[in-house]
């Protein structure tokens, strides 16, 4: 089954093509990132712009990259191959969101297929499933699924597909978030920090802020995040003191990498989880899949990452939750809806 899928929640554009939820065809994204770089921050507006702008050549590019890779020359021809659209209808910015969606809901008419709802924070975890390995592992169930995006934080015991059990989130400001702020308060990025701090953080050789930053709600016996407090607390921190900002950059990074690892192996064996799944676009973070993977070692449970260029948004992992959670619905039925929450069904 081919799925023709379409992202564009919040600064990307994505469509892509992929196979029984697993095989990616064809994937193509178009970023507007550069331009909120320019302004210090995502202007709504001006991402919804852009979106109106990028949908349409994304699209066409990935009818013409499909056509290649299938070795089909005619577009209708991949067009009939091509058995159902997925889209994203939250969460995100609205007016990026039914950029997408009204899109999909053309070609769904146009193409005379059935449309699929797909929830972004649900998307992301399906990037573990996209095989472009050979060695590639697939996710066992009960897993335990880490979510670290921009906009959210979220532990989930994943007990099937579409089955799912809330674990605990953030109280406040998502991992991702806490990064890019604290990127900007450093003077490493003016918008998405998360990359350039992590870099800051790879030149310390020496961490002598060892332990000065709090690792916020770490010996709680729930499954709840809050990182408000540490981006505080760096704040204090630069004002105060003098520290070469690859130091402070480290001590940041291993405070959050802490937090998250030590909540995610407790929840792994509380449920006796069959493997660790992380996602969202924090799981790139280099220093948080190698902890993860040596903390689970204590407990014989395996963690499975996405690749690296599937951690950030993308049509792929769209198509993949699309396939394994396919609940088409009537296009008057599909709707943006902005602030859906990792355990929302449509
Ligand atoms: O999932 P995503 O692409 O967008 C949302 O759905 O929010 O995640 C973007 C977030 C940003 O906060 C960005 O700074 C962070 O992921 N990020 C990273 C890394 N790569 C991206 N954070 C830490 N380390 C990274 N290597
Ligand atoms: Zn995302």
């Amino acid at each position: 089954m081919k799925i023709f899928a379409i992202e564009s929640s919040c600064d990307e554009t994505a469509s892509a093509v992929v196979e029984d939820g697993i095989h990616e065809i064809t994937s193509v994204v178009a970023s507007s990132k550069e331009l909120h770089e320019a302004t210090g921050g995502i202007v709504p507006e001006v991402a919804a712009r852009k979106q109106v702008e990028f949908i349409v050549p994304v699209i066409e590019q990935t009818l013409e990259k499909t056509a290649q890779a299938l070795e089909i020359s005619d577009r209708v021809q991949v067009i009939k191959q091509i058995d159902a659209i997925a889209v994203t209808v939250g969460p995100g910015l609205v007016g990026s969101l039914i950029v997408g969606i009204e899109a999909a809901k053309t070609l769904s008419l146009a193409w005379n297929k059935p449309l699929i709802p797909v929830n972004h924070l649900v998307g992301h975890i399906y990037a573990n499933w996209i095989h472009d390995s050979k060695e590639k592992e697939f996710p066992r169930f009960p897993a335990v699924v880490l979510i670290v995006s921009g906009g959210h934080t979220d532990l989930i015991l994943m007990k099937d597909h579409g089955r799912f059990e809330y674990l605990g989130g953030t109280y406040d400001d998502a991992a991702g978030e806490a990064f890019d702020k604290t990127a900007r308060l450093l003077g490493l990025s003016r918008y998405l920090g998360g990359v350039e701090l992590s870099k800051a953080a790879a030149k310390c050789t020496e961490n002598e802020l060892s332990g000065r930053l709090p690792r916020s709600l770490i010996n709680e016996e729930n499954y709840d995040f809050s990182f408000s407090g540490l981006k505080t607390a760096v704040r204090r921190l630069v004002e105060n003191e003098k520290h070469p900002v690859e130091i402070v950059a480290c001590e940041f990074e291993t405070a959050v990498v802490d937090v998250l690892v030590e909540k995610t192996i407790r929840a792994a064996k509380n449920y006796q989880a069959a493997s660790i799944l992380l996602a969202g676009g924090v799981s790139a973070n280099t220093n948080l899949r190698a902890r993860m993977k040596d903390a689970a070692q204590s407990i014989n449970v395996p963690v499975l990452v996405p690749s690296l260029r599937l951690c950030t948004d993308n049509a792929v992992y769209i198509a993949g939750a699309a396939y394994f959670n396919q609940v088409e619905k009537p296009l008057n039925q599909i709707q943006a809806n902005p602030s859906l929450s990792v355990m929302d069904r449509f």
